[in-house]
C-alpha cells in the first residue's frame, strides 16, 4: 500500500517537473521572437534597406533576403547587431543591408536565435526618373484604435514609403506607448502583396523628455528603435533620381538656430541635390491652430524657410496641431530675412558707435525701448511703419544690452527683439510689407491628425496664410510625375471617424 502511494506520488512530482521544464523551454523560446519589424533607411535607398526588430530575450540575430524572382533559391543572410538601453526589457535587433539592386522587390525574413519572423517584401528605390508615391502625415500618438484605421487606409494605396512628422506616441519614456506603436505598424503598414512600407521619420517633442531642447539620450526609443542616416537628428536622403527629403529636428533635440543643425542645413542645401526638393519637421512655421508666436514656430520662419525659399524647396511637411492643413503659397521670407539681418547688423554697430558708458540705457530711462518694445510704436517720434519700428528697436536693445551684458552678437539682439510684442504684430501685417502670395512661394501640408486629439480650427481665414484648414484626422498622398513636372497632392480624410473620404487635392508645379 505504502509503495503504491509512494510510486503515485513519484509519478506526479515526475509529471509536473516534466510540465515545468517544458513550459521554461517554451517560454525561452517565446522570448526570442522576432517581432514589431520597422523598415527605414541609413543611406541610398536604390542600395540598401535598413531595419530593426525587438525580443524579449537576448541571442544572435541575422536579416535573411533574395531577390523576389531570383532563380536561385538560396537567401543571403547578414549579421544583425544586438543591442539595448535603460528603461526597456527589450533586446532590439537591426543593420543595413547594402549592395542591393535599384528598383527589385527583395523576399526578406529576420531570426533571433533559432526563431523566424514570417517573410515578408522590400522593395529599393528606382534608379531611373519614374513615379513616385509617397505619404505623408504625422500625430498618431493617442487614439489607438483611431491610428490603427489610419494605417490600415494608408497601407492600402501601396505607397513606397510614408514621412511620418514625429510625436508617434504620448510619453517618450513610456515602454507600453511604443510597444503598441510598434506592434501597429509591423502589423499594419503592409501591402496586401505581403510589401513593408518604410517610414522615414522626424522627431516630435513627444519623442523627447520635456519635448524642447533635450539631449539624444531624452529620446532613447526614438534613436534606439529608429535607424536613420548620419546622426540620426536631422538627415538627408535621395529617393531614386529626382527627389530629395530633408529631415529635420524642431528644437527637440537639436536647436532650430545657434547650433550644428543650421550651418549643416546651410551645407546641405548648397550640395548637387536632386530637382524636387521637401522638407519635413515636426513644429509648424505656419501653425494651424496653436500659437502662431510660439519661440520655435518663429525661429523656423526666421531662420529655416528664408533659406527653403532661396534653394526652390517645392513642398514643406509639418504637424503638431491635430489638424487638417493646406497653406497658400507663402514667399517673401528670404527678402525679409535679408531686411532683418541688415537692420540687426547695422543696429548694432550704431549702438556700439553711440554707446556711452556715464548713460543708463535701462527701459525705464529709454521710453523709446519700452514704447516700441510693447507695439505701441505710434509714441515713438519719427518711426511711421512696424519695420522702422523694428529697426529702433533694434538699437535701443543693443544699447540696453552693451550695457548689461558688455559685449554682443547678432544672436543675443535677435533673441531680446524676439520676445516683444512689436516683433509678434509684425507678423500679422506681414504681407502688407513683403511680397507673401508669391507664385514662387512655398506650399505647407500638414499638422498631424494621424490619430491624435483633433482641435477645432474655427476659420481658415483666421490666419493670412491657411487655405484649407479644420480638425480632421488625415494623410496626404503625393505623387511626383517627374515627366509632367508636376507633383500632385491628394488629401485623405477620415470623415467624423467613419467614411474615408478623397479631397480633390493640388498640382505644385516645378
Ligand atoms: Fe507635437
Amino acid at each position: 500500500m505504502i509503495n503504491k502511494r509512494k510510486k503515485l506520488l513519484l509519478t506526479t512530482i515526475l509529471i509536473i517537473s516534466l510540465l515545468f521544464s517544458f513550459s521554461i523551454i517554451l517560454n525561452a523560446q517565446n522570448e526570442v521572437i522576432p517581432t514589431r519589424i520597422v523598415l527605414t533607411w541609413q543611406s541610398n535607398p536604390q542600395t540598401t534597406m535598413s531595419m530593426t526588430w525587438r525580443t524579449e530575450g537576448e541571442a544572435d540575430s541575422l536579416i535573411y533576403y533574395k531577390p523576389q524572382n531570383a532563380e536561385n533559391k538560396n537567401f543571403k543572410s547578414i549579421q544583425a547587431k544586438t543591442w539595448t538601453f535603460e528603461g526597456t526589457k527589450y533586446w532590439i535587433h537591426g543593420s543595413e543591408i547594402k549592395g542591393l539592386e535599384p528598383n527589385t522587390k527583395y523576399i526578406s525574413y529576420v531570426k533571433t536565435g533559432n526563431k523566424k519572423s514570417d517573410e515578408f517584401i522590400f522593395e529599393t528605390a528606382p534608379s531611373k526618373s519614374e513615379n513616385i508615391t509617397f505619404l505623408a502625415g504625422g500625430d498618431s500618438r493617442t487614439n489607438r484604435e483611431d491610428r490603427r484605421e489610419i494605417m490600415r487606409r494608408a497601407a492600402e494605396l501601396d505607397p513606397d514609403f510614408v514621412m511620418f512628422t514625429g510625436d508617434f506616441i504620448t510619453s517618450p519614456l513610456s515602454e507600453s506607448n511604443w510597444e503598441k506603436w510598434f506592434e501597429d505598424w509591423s502589423e499594419l503598414m503592409i501591402t496586401d502583396d505581403n510589401k513593408r512600407i518604410p517610414i522615414v521619420p522626424a522627431i516630435g517633442n513627444h519623442e523627447v523628455k520635456g519635448g524642447y531642447f533635450g539631449k539624444r539620450k531624452d529620446a532613447a526609443f526614438y534613436y534606439n528603435n529608429f535607424l536613420l542616416p548620419g546622426n540620426e537628428k536631422y538627415y538627408k536622403l535621395n529617393y531614386g533620381p529626382d527627389l530629395t527629403l530633408l529631415n529635420l529636428d524642431s528644437d527637440h533635440t537639436s536647436l532650430v538656430y545657434g547650433g550644428p543643425q543650421i550651418e549643416w542645413l546651410k551645407k546641405t542645401l548648397n550640395e548637387d541635390n536632386n530637382e524636387w526638393l521637401i522638407t519635413q519637421y515636426h513644429v509648424p512655421g505656419w501653425p494651424s491652430y496653436k500659437s502662431f508666436h510660439n519661440e520655435t514656430s518663429r525661429s523656423i520662419r526666421d531662420f529655416w524657410i528664408p533659406l527653403f525659399e532661396k534653394h526652390n524647396i517645392d513642398l514643406s511637411i509639418e504637424a503638431n496641431d491635430h489638424s487638417y492643413k493646406v497653406t497658400k503659397k507663402i514667399g517673401g521670407l528670404k527678402e525679409y530675412k535679408q531686411e532683418l539681418d541688415q537692420m540687426i547688423n547695422e543696429g548694432m554697430k550704431e549702438a556700439k558707435e553711440d554707446y556711452d558708458p556715464e548713460e543708463d540705457y535701462t527701459p525705464w530711462n529709454m521710453p523709446e525701448l519700452s514704447a516700441l518694445s510693447g507695439g505701441d510704436w505710434e509714441e515713438v517720434e519719427g518711426v511711421n511703419t512696424t519695420l522702422e519700428a523694428i529697426d529702433e528697436l533694434v538699437y535701443y536693445t543693443s544699447l540696453y544690452l552693451i550695457q548689461d551684458k558688455g559685449d554682443i552678437d547678432y544672436n543675443m539682439v535677435y533673441d531680446e527683439i524676439a520676445k516683444s510684442t512689436l516683433f509678434n504684430n509684425f507678423w500679422d501685417q506681414f504681407p502688407e510689407h513683403f511680397d507673401a502670395y508669391n507664385e514662387n512661394g512655398i506650399t505647407y501640408i500638414g499638422d498631424g491628425g494621424w490619430g491624435a486629439p483633433l482641435r477645432g480650427v474655427d476659420s481658415p481665414d483666421k490666419r493670412w496664410y491657411l487655405k484649407d484648414t479644420a480638425a480632421q484626422y488625415n494623410f496626404y498622398e503625393v505623387n511626383l510625375i517627374p515627366d509632367d513636372k508636376t507633383m500632385k497632392i491628394t488629401p485623405h480624410i477620415w470623415q467624423d471617424q467613419n467614411k474615408w473620404i478623397t479631397l480633390e487635392g493640388f498640382s505644385v508645379e516645378h
